[in-house]
């Protein structure tokens, strides 16, 4: 069953690079010539308008790998759900229906990507985010809570949860980011911390078009800044996690730590200058690692 779980992970993991490459690139991270390229492409029209020619020959390859692996992930989830039922306790149970209905709602989600509206971009991310983290709670056993040699702090636990609320909010924060194509919106320098005039920067039901053009728009600094902000305030909490479980779980500290720290120092890279697709995608990916990180660790916390 382990094996299955660690299959159906590994391409739920693929889902979600090849989902964030074809979206981000759509969206012009990592197009020439910066920052006016990418301004063109805050209007969906243009994203959707856009030649054969101007569309990198590699994207036809990856939709197509990101079909193919969407549906085989979905199997394995109704495999491993058939298989392992009976013997699942009533959290994993509650797991396995998280695997199928977020795969469920996905693939009904497919069928109006791309979208000019933010929130289609956010349920997307959040969707691979939670399959990420519903494998990451069966792939581990809860054991530490019985280890009379383990002493774990008693805030550690809710400190988990926190860091996983975290890192979600900043997972909604940042589909919001490159959905309204807000990366570059502090690269003049002049970004107040709470730019005014920003509304309608967070109405995830509204696109792109109904907002100024300008790129350094005020809803698109309050997007980025506040993005910033949480993310500089999630790096704390995980790295008081990685702290806490320092002694009974090393591995998992420092891979938590790790993570937690090299994700926004990408973002911090993306905000200043110009940077490769690559960059990007790999700041989205270790997004998705870390709430599978932190809910790991959560079920390693917990009594059998
Ligand atoms: C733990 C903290 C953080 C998490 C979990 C996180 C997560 C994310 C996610 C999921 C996205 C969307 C990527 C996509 O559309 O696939 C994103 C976008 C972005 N993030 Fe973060 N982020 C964090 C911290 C930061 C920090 C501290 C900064 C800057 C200082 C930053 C800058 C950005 C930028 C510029 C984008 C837009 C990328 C684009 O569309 O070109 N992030 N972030």
């Amino acid at each position: 069953m382990k094996l299955l779980l660690a299959l159906a992970a590994a391409l739920t993991l693929i889902v979600a690079v090849s989902s964030a490459m074809l979206r981000l690139s759509l969206g012009g991270a990592g197009c020439t010539p910066w920052p006016a390229c990418y301004e063109t492409r805050a209007d969906h029209a243009v994203q959707t308008s856009l030649t054969p020619e101007q569309v990198p020959g590699w994207h036809r390859g990856v939709r197509l790998a990101h079909r193919v692996t969407a549906s085989l992930a979905g199997l394995l989830f109704l495999m491993a759900t058939l298989f392992g039922w009976r013997r699942w306790s009533y959290s994993e149970r509650c797991a396995a229906l998280v695997l199928l209905a977020v795969s469920v709602g996905l693939a009904l989600l497919g069928r109006y990507t791309p979208s000019p509206l933010p929130v289609v971009v956010q349920a997307n991310l959040l969707g691979g985010h939670l399959l990420l983290a519903a494998l990451g709670w069966m792939l581990v056993r809860p054991r530490l809570a019985n280890h009379s040699s383990a002493t774990t702090s008693a805030w550690l636990p809710a400190m988990v949860v926190l860091l996983m609320v975290l890192v979600l909010a900043q997972a909604a924060i940042g589909g919001l980011v490159s959905a309204r194509s807000a990366a570059a919106a502090c690269q003049d320098g002049n970004c107040p911390l709470f730019p005014s005039d920003a509304a309608g920067a967070f109405d995830s039901m509204r696109s792109n078009a109904s907002l100024p053009p300008s790129m350094h728009a005020p809803q698109r600094q309050a997007v980025l800044q506040l993005h910033t902000v949480s993310g500089a305030l999630t790096v704390v909490v995980a790295l008081v996690v990685a702290w806490g479980a320092r002694r009974s779980l090393p591995g998992p500290a420092m891979a938590l730590a790790t993570v937690a720290v090299s994700g926004p120092l990408l973002g911090w890279l993306m905000r200043s200058g110009p940077m490769p697709l690559a960059i990007t995608v790999l700041h989205s990916l270790l997004a998705a690692v870390l709430l599978a990180l932190a809910t790991g660790l959560c079920r390693r916390l917990r009594r059998a």
